[in-house]
């Protein structure tokens, strides 16, 4: 180590603020790596040489070598979202202005549980949040509160549903548990809904089985016929249903279910309403898109994912709701973080969150909506969809290829005919193997389907041109 501990620890003075500057420089350089989506390592040597490293030395050594050691061990070896070939996931590449401000996040620290630990970043959360209700149409009172994913946002959504209809009949549900006849409590969501979904029920205590699918129609949309027939036969079972979910963007369609008459049936029956805009809400940023959501301005919560289309690393994702009122219904008070006996205005947002401790995600999407503006970014998403478009058409001029659904946001889900699922699944472990493409795999009904999901705006279409050739040699070695 050339250096004493002292010099690691961050400050804000003079020597604080360039040892940090020195370092970052670095860690930028190591991030250097050859082009591709990943290097062509396999497991066993990419275990080997990852364990081979001594992750607790008994003396430490140079930072700079440190650094250089992750830059040939681990980026090196990592995927990079920002290849042309790296098409598997809702795996974005990032931007700068967001990447720079996780520095400052992670040099400043703040921690959103309290007021005392974050003063002024609880104000950009909220404000943001403030700011992204309004941009999904939600009336005057609505907020919302950081979560680290999509899936953590749609537990927060269903544990806050599943509280507010305990106190519709007067149970405490967090207090006292679930009532007896919770185990006719019901969540409707569509087939094509995320698992998270299911994740919450199980979580929650309704279990699993607690999620009644709608079946979709071809195009992957909830089917609304279906949802009348399946509430009616909740209804005479004598089942409850506490929540609808609608999709906004299914996870590998892309697709945005009906939101307004699925709304209108939540509303009609006395459910909540959660939207999972996980993957589609970012086209609100969009004056062209932002009419694929009609009907969102509906809902009573909302999970908008800031680390999907919004390219923010991970962790970023958004829970908005309808009545911010409603949050007290997590509430707990705490002797030493949230006592409830502040001076007015120092809010502590532990009352809205499943964590206590919590980053400070809010600061690098406001530094990136900020650097970049409304329109920039709607024109990167508009470029997305348009490139999708072009894959579709790629896809469907392809005699080996059989395109599975007209592309709806930034997927192409597409099938082989003629192949069963384990040549499918060789084709895509071959090209993830060798290094040459980061393909998704997936079902959709019982068939095993490849998918290409489009997040970044300088793929070309000539990138796209040569994924589908790909996979086209693929299929023929
Ligand atoms: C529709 C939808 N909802 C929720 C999630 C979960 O998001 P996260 O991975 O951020 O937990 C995903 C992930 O792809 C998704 O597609």
């Amino acid at each position: 180590m050339d250096a004493s501990w002292q010099d690691f620890v961050v400050t804000f003075d003079d020597q604080g603020l360039a040892n940090l500057s020195s370092s970052a420089s670095q860690a930028i350089q190591s991030l250097s790596r050859p082009r591709g989506p990943r290097s062509n390592i396999t497991p066993q040597q990419l275990h080997d040489l990852i364990w081979s490293i001594d992750v607790c030395p008994e003396e430490g050594i140079a930072l700079s070598l440190v650094l250089d050691e992750l830059g040939s061990t681990v980026w090196s070896n990592g995927v990079a979202p920002s290849d042309p070939a790296c098409v598997a996931h809702l795996h974005p590449p990032t931007l700068i202005p967001s990447v720079v401000t996780e520095l400052a996040i992670a040099a400043s620290n703040q921690s959103m549980d309290s007021w005392d630990q974050a003063p002024a970043a609880t104000e950009v959360e909220l404000h943001l949040m403030n700011w992204l209700a309004r941009l999904a149409g939600l009336p005057a009172g609505a907020s919302g509160i950081m979560t680290s994913g999509g899936t953590a946002s749609n537990v927060l959504a269903l544990t806050l549903a599943r509280s507010w209809i305990g106190s519709t009949i007067g149970v405490d549900v967090l207090k006292t548990g679930l009532p007896e006849n919770a185990r006719s409590w019901r969540i409707v969501c569509s087939d094509q809904a995320h698992f998270s979904v299911q994740r919450a029920a199980a979580q929650l205590g309704l279990g699993r089985d607690a999620v009644v699918t709608v079946a979709t129609l071809e195009s992957g949309l909830m089917s609304v016929d279906a949802l009348d027939t399946t509430l009616d036969q909740l209804a005479r079972d004598g089942q409850r249903v506490i929540a609808i979910v609608a999709t906004a963007g299914t996870t590998d369609l892309g697709v945005i279910d009906p939101l307004a008459e699925i709304g209108e049936r939540a509303h009609s029956i006395g459910a909540w309403f959660h939207v999972d805009a996980a993957v589609a809400g970012a086209f609100l940023l969009s004056d062209r898109l932002k009419s694929r959501l009609s009907g969102i301005e509906r809902a009573d919560s909302i999970t908008i994912d800031f680390h999907k289309l919004w390219w923010q690393p991970f962790n970023a994702s958004a829970l908005v709701i309808r009545d911010a009122d409603q949050f007290d219904l997590l509430r707990v008070k705490s002797n030493y973080l949230d006592r409830g006996d502040e001076i007015e205005g120092m809010i502590n947002l532990v009352g809205r969150s499943l964590d206590t401790s919590r980053r400070f995600d809010a600061a690098k999407v406001v530094a990136t909506l900020r650097t970049l503006g409304r329109h920039s970014l709607a024109q990167m998403l508009e470029v997305v969809v348009e490139l999708t478009q072009y894959a579709g058409r790629a896809i469907a001029a392809e005699p080996a290829l059989r395109l599975v659904a007209p592309p709806a946001s930034v997927m192409c889900v597409f099938e082989i005919p003629g192949l069963g699922a384990d040549t499918v699944r060789d084709i895509q472990q071959r090209l993830l193997a060798s290094g040459e493409m980061v393909l998704g795999r997936t079902e959709i009904r019982g068939q095993a389907a490849l998918k290409f999901t489009f997040m970044n705006p300088l793929t070309t279409r000539a990138d796209v041109d040569c994924l589908v050739a790909m996979v086209v040699r693929e299929i023929t070695a």
